[in-house]
């Protein structure tokens, strides 16, 4: 899924990101863009600037960096060289583990009340619902006992029921009935079901991927915007049938806009193809960011910031000119 502002999303994509290599093929894609766009509109005019914006949040593939190991590149990600390593072809990386991270699961007004939900996350299927506390509880989409998926269950009493043999789950993954149990017999540890920890933030929920490692609420991104009275949030979502590197390369890649975008929109037009400037200010393990525009402007009025593994964001600023 992608929650899309249609007013920025790029159309076509079709470029590879190498960032690092969770173990996966196929996803379920997950973006949250924005637009701040009728945001304070009186307020930003008396000012003579408005902004524009958008976010990206994801979960999917990644590509491996090229020149890691086979194996290494899963716990490994580039980190900034200086200058004179860049300059003799050299390369730093740091550990990096992609399950102890947050992912954007769903727009939280959009999860069924009456269904669960199955869900990827790379290579893991995940199934969400909400328990009868109104809660929301993510388990791993298999039913510990004959390995159904507990994604195709229904809701029971807010548990969640297996649709195989009838076992029920509840909050934190406890398995409370087996109804070819006698009713004398204690239902085993074993028959609990793995969980996942989930957090709502900003509309959106995500999901901490690690199971051994307790969930790192400081690592859930934060988009500024999202919080200002008067932010009017667009988000939608869409299903896409690649992985979420590839869009996301494709939102940091405003090369190909006047392009592919031609005249799809009032900003892109293909005769203004021409180089673009990107002055990088923060460089880390985790992503970028850094200020771009034409190079023949000279001016840099646009601010993107990329943090791994699904999070990007760019702001433009600009000046309404039919305002004295
Ligand atoms: S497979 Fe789920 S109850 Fe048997």
């Amino acid at each position: 899924m992608a929650l899309a502002n249609s007013f920025l999303l790029p159309t076509k994509s079709h470029l590879a990101l190498h960032v690092s290599s969770p173990p996966s093929k196929k996803t379920l894609l997950s973006t949250n863009p924005s637009s701040n766009f009728n945001f304070n509109f009186n307020k930003a005019l008396s000012s003579r600037r408005w902004k524009q914006s958008w976010h990206v949040a994801a979960t999917a593939d990644i590509k491996a960096a090229s020149t890691l190991l086979d194996g290494e590149e899963d716990q490994k990600v580039l980190v900034e060289p200086s200058s004179e390593q860049e300059r003799k072809g050299e390369r730093e990386v740091a550990d990096y583990d992609w399950t102890q991270e947050w992912y954007p699961l769903y727009l939280t007004k959009n999860v069924p009340h009456d269904a669960p939900l199955g869900l990827k996350v790379y290579d893991k299927n995940i199934v969400l619902f909400r328990d009868a506390n109104h809660q929301f509880q993510c388990y791993e989409d298999r039913c510990p006992h004959r390995l159904a998926k507990l994604s195709e269950g229904q809701l029971i009493d807010g548990r969640l029921e297996c649709l195989y043999h009838g076992w029920q789950f509840e909050g934190e993954g406890k398995c409370v009935k087996i109804p070819q149990l006698p009713a004398d017999a204690k239902i085993p540890k074993s028959a609990c079901v793995k969980t996942y920890e989930v957090r709502d933030s900003q509309g959106v929920l995500w999901v901490w991927m690690s199971p051994k490692t307790p969930p790192n609420l400081g690592k859930i991104p934060w988009f500024e915007n999202f919080a200002r009275p008067g932010f009017q949030d667009i988000s939608t979502t869409h299903e896409l049938p690649y992985d979420h590197s590839i869009l996301l390369e494709n939102l940091m890649d405003s090369a190909h806009i006047p392009i592919s975008h031609d005249r799809t929109d009032w900003t892109a037009k293909r005769e203004d193809a021409q180089p673009l400037g990107f002055e990088v200010t923060e460089r880390t393990d985790r992503g970028f960011a850094g200020w771009w525009g034409r190079e023949k402007d000279g001016s840099k009025p646009n601010f993107l910031w990329f943090e791994a593994p699904c999070v990007l964001q760019n702001n433009r600023e600009i000046v309404d000119k039919m305002v004295k």
